[in-house]
This record gives C-alpha cells, sequence and structure tokens, in this order.
C-alpha cells in the first residue's frame, strides 16, 4: 500500500522504551528499588497498582518481571545497532530516578547510574539516533513512598527538580527532547504505578489523587523551567495517555458523559499547556468536596513554565455512555474504562483497535493545544508464535501500524503538526499492565517466557524489515 501523504522532512521515526520493562539490573551499579520492582506478575498485580495492597518488600514465592526485564542494562548496545538497521532517528527511553538518586531524596547523585545514561547517549549519538528521554515512567524510588507516603507528598516537588537540574545538567549536551512524567493522567487509574500512592482503609482517595497531581503538575512546571534555563535549544513535553471518548449514542447525556470522561484526562495537559487549572476541574473540586493545596508561587510557576510539545501514546479509542444496559458491555483500552464499541474490534487483550481515532485523536489534541504533537507511543501488544525455522510472521502487527500510521499521515494531511512516531516496545519488553512477556509489540523478538524462562536472544520478525522500509521512504510505503 501506497500512502499518499507525506512526513514531514526530519521526521522522528522510531521506538519507545521505558527504564523498567527493559533495563533490569534492578540492584546493580547502586540503583535503589523503585514502586515497580515490587510488583509481581499475576492476581495481585492489578490491586498493587490501583494501591489498594500495599507492597514495599518483596515478597517470598513472587515473580518481579522488572528485576532482569529484558536486560537491556547490559545488551543495549545489540538493540540499539538492530534499532539503527531498521533506520531509527530517535529511541525513546526513560531515566530511572533511582539509578540516579537511589533514595530519592539523596544529597549527591550515584555517579555509576549517571555513567550508564551517558554511555547509552553515546551509543545512540554513534548512530545519529536522538535520544527522546522521559524523566519519570512509572517508577518511584520505594524510600520516597516509605519516608513521605509519595506524592501525596509536597517534598516530593523538591526532591523531582533536584533530579530533574541534576540530569539536565549532565546530559545538556547530548538531549534535546524531554519529557516529564510518561501517561500524567494515569494517575488516576493506577495511582501506584503512577504517583507511589498505597491507600490506608477509610481514605479519601479522589483528595488524595488530585492533591499527588497538583505535585506533580507543580514538579513538572519546575523541570521545564529548569530545562529552559540549563538547555535553551532542548524542547521538553508532557505525556498524556491518549485516545478519545466517543459517545455510545448521540443522546446528549451520552455527549457529555464522553465530554467529561476525556476531560478527566485533559485536565493534567491543560495546565500543563495553557498554563492553569480549567473552570470545569475547580467546578468538579468543588462539588466533590475537594481541597487542593496551593502554594503561593505555584499559579505563577504554572503560568509561565509550560510545555512546548504534546506528547502522547495511542493504543485505542474509548467508548462512553450513561445508559447502565450498556454500561454492562465493557472493555479495555490501555487501563481506562470503556464499553464495546459495536463497529470496532479488539486485540487478544481487549484493546479496542482503532486507526481512525488515532487521526481523530491528533486532531482533538492538536485543535486543543496548538501545539507541536509527539506520537511516543501506539503498537499492538499481540502473542508472537516462532515458527519451526526460528522465522516469526507478525502480519497482525504490520496490519495495525500500516493502519495507524496512514490515519497519522492523514493528520499531517489535516494540517496537524507532529514532530514524530516512537513505536511502543521496538524490541519485546515486559508488559506495563500485566507483567507479561507474552504481550509483545516489537519488532525484535526476544526469547523470555512469562516466568523469566530463555536465552534472550533477540530475533528479528517479520514486521523488522516492513518498518524498515517506512523509515527509509519517511512514510511513502506502508
Ligand atoms: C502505556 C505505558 O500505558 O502503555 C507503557 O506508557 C505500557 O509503559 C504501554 O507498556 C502498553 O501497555 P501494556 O500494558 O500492554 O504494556
Amino acid at each position: 500500500m501506497t500512502n499518499k501523504s507525506n512526513f514531514p522532512e526530519g521526521f522522528l521515526w522510531g521506538g519507545a522504551l521505558a527504564a523498567n520493562q527493559v533495563e533490569g539490573a534492578y540492584l546493580e551499579d547502586g540503583k535503589g528499588l523503585t514502586t515497580v520492582d515490587l510488583m509481581p506478575t499475576g492476581e495481585k498485580r492489578w490491586q498493587i497498582a490501583t494501591g489498594n495492597i500495599a507492597s514495599l518488600t518483596p515478597m517470598e514465592g513472587e515473580y518481579y518481571p522488572s528485576h532482569e526485564a529484558i536486560d537491556f542494562y547490559h545488551r543495549y548496545k545489540e538493540d540499539i545497532a538492530l534499532f539503527s538497521e531498521m533506520g531509527f532517528k530517535a529511541l525513546r527511553v526513560s531515566i530511572s530516578w533511582a539509578r540516579i538518586f537511589p533514595n530519592g531524596d539523596d544529597k549527591t547523585p550515584n555517579e555509576a547510574g549517571l555513567q550508564f545514561y551517558d554511555d547509552l547517549f553515546d551509543e545512540l549519538h554513534k548512530y545519529n539516533m536522538e535520544p527522546v528521554v522521559t524523566m519519570a515512567h512509572f517508577d518511584v524510588p520505594v524510600h520516597l513512598v516509605e519516608k513521605y507516603g509519595s506524592w501525596r507528598n509536597r517534598k516530593l516537588v523538591d526532591f523531582f527538580e533536584n533530579y530533574a537540574k541534576t540530569i539536565f545538567t549532565r546530559y545538556k549536551d547530548k538531549v534535546k527532547y524531554w519529557m516529564t512524567f510518561n501517561e500524567i493522567n494515569m494517575l488516576l487509574h493506577m495511582p501506584f504505578v503512577g504517583a507511589g500512592l498505597v491507600f490506608k482503609e477509610g481514605e479519601n482517595e479522589t483528595q488524595i489523587k488530585y492533591q499527588a497531581a497538583h505535585h506533580q503538575l507543580v514538579a513538572s512546571a519546575r523541570a521545564v523551567k529548569a530545562c529552559h534555563e540549563i538547555i535553551p535549544d532542548a524542547q521538553i513535553g508532557c505525556m498524556l495517555a491518549g485516545g478519545s471518548m466517543y459517545p455510545y449514542t448521540c443522546n446528549p447525556d451520552d455527549v457529555y458523559r464522553a465530554m467529561e470522561r476525556d476531560r478527566e484526562s485533559f485536565f493534567f495537559i491543560d495546565v500543563q499547556s495553557r498554563g492553569a487549572y480549567p473552570g470545569y476541574a475547580k467546578r468538579f473540586f468543588k462539588e466533590h468536596n475537594l481541597t487542593i493545596e496551593l502554594e503561593a508561587e505555584d499559579e505563577a510557576l504554572l503560568k509561565n513554565n509550560t510545555v512546548d510539545y504534546i506528547g502522547f501514546s495511542y493504543y485505542s479509542s474509548r467508548t462512553a455512555s450513561t445508559d447502565p444496559e450498556v454500561l454492562r458491555n465493557q472493555t479495555s483500552g490501555n487501563v481506562f474504562g470503556s464499553v464495546k464499541n459495536p463497529y470496532l474490534k479488539t486485540s487478544e487483550w481487549g484493546w479496542t483497535i482503532d486507526p481512525k481515532g488515532f487521526r481523530i485523536t491528533a486532531n482533538q489534541l492538536y485543535d486543543r493545544y496548538q501545539k507541536p504533537l509527539f506520537v511516543v507511543e501506539n503498537g499492538l501488544g499481540a502473542v508472537d508464535e516462532v515458527n519451526a525455522d526460528g522465522t516469526i510472521d507478525d502480519d497482525y502487527r504490520i496490519d495495525y501500524l500500516r493502519q495507524h500510521i496512514a490515519e497519522m499521515g492523514e493528520a499531517i494531511k489535516d494540517g496537524v503538526d507532529i514532530i514524530g512516531y516512537t513505536s511502543w516496545g521496538p524490541v519485546d519488553i515486559v508488559s506495563a499492565s500485566t507483567g507479561e512477556m507474552k504481550k509483545r509489540y516489537g519488532y525484535i523478538y526476544v526469547d523470555r517466557d512469562n516466568k523469566g524462562n530463555g536465552t534472550l536472544k533477540r530475533t528479528k520478525k517479520k514486521s523488522f524489515n516492513w518498518y524498515k522500509k517506512v523509515i527509509e521512504t519517511n512514510g511513502k510505503e506502508l
């Protein structure tokens, strides 16, 4: 299929990873424990993710996939060489806060951790690949949870700012694209994953979540300020778990509900990009008796330090309804509750597949913010079978990506300014929601199963050469 739309010159094609899902080496070279290191696979994972079971020390008999992950810490050179073979112009990675400050509140950084990312960025530059760096991707140093209650505590803002200044100063010549919090709106859905929150019985969870959100928003603005001061030629963005909400019917109640659900997410980006709490949020706080504690400096800080671009992930659209009958028919879509859309199919994990929704989401975000967009995650999590001769025919993945990239091209033709596209998990990685390895997104297969068995050997899938061609032709040949 030849795509007629032209992606701009210099479009940043690539892939995206997160430290905790790839690195492993979870206590090596001085790294401290992070929240995700205490999230096992299996039944308990979801309750831990939502902050309803505390998990602050490893439990006997549980398997923790982040401890070794895909051993990127030791194998990144091999993986980056493969990415370069596909022609990647950019690689999105995250820095693990606990590699730099093992406890989060340490006075001095851990040199071995800093050196690891120096080497990683050098390796990327060797292949002319632009590092795109997320500062916090679902990991909080555990010490900060134990001692301060994590992001519910204002002190985290200062610790994060210190971390931000440290990494900006260290990598100012190597990293020009930054993002503060990965999928910041995920805090409302997986509060332990997004913000290290653990709830005690009887606590007002909504109050705690929005106070923690305020702290992250202030921390994000402080990071934007520091980034602009320390690296004037860098760009720093926010990062939204995207995917538009559709009304199930044209009943105005459904339409309004969909808007409300979208605003649960837009709330964060409205603050980060427009610089102030929107009216609908203030009304929500009032009607739910929530009191968000603000300090004197906050309003001006948020106003004067907005992001340069909007990073977002897109996997699925979502559908909202007010009809109790319809509401029974739920499906998932990157953790967000959604009713099943009768027009669309779902993945093996129940995530709605909606390529046109990608174009809709991109247009919606651009209309709303009028800032460049960066698609920093998109892809299909699927089970791959290895053929007897060792090859892997992942045509379903190619189909998914082909259709989504075509719609992204349409969005660009619509006038949406998109800087780049880094597909999720270009090499197979640990799933964030389930901890599984068999939910694979990669162009490169990793020999590793859900229990941690396997040689970790990397093998190219059919999609490898397909994506290579996409990049080579700047999206003309899909
Ligand atoms: C996003 C996260 O929510 O979706 C990633 O930023 C995550 O960390 C990705 O891996 C896909 O989700 P999952 O659960 O399939 O790994």
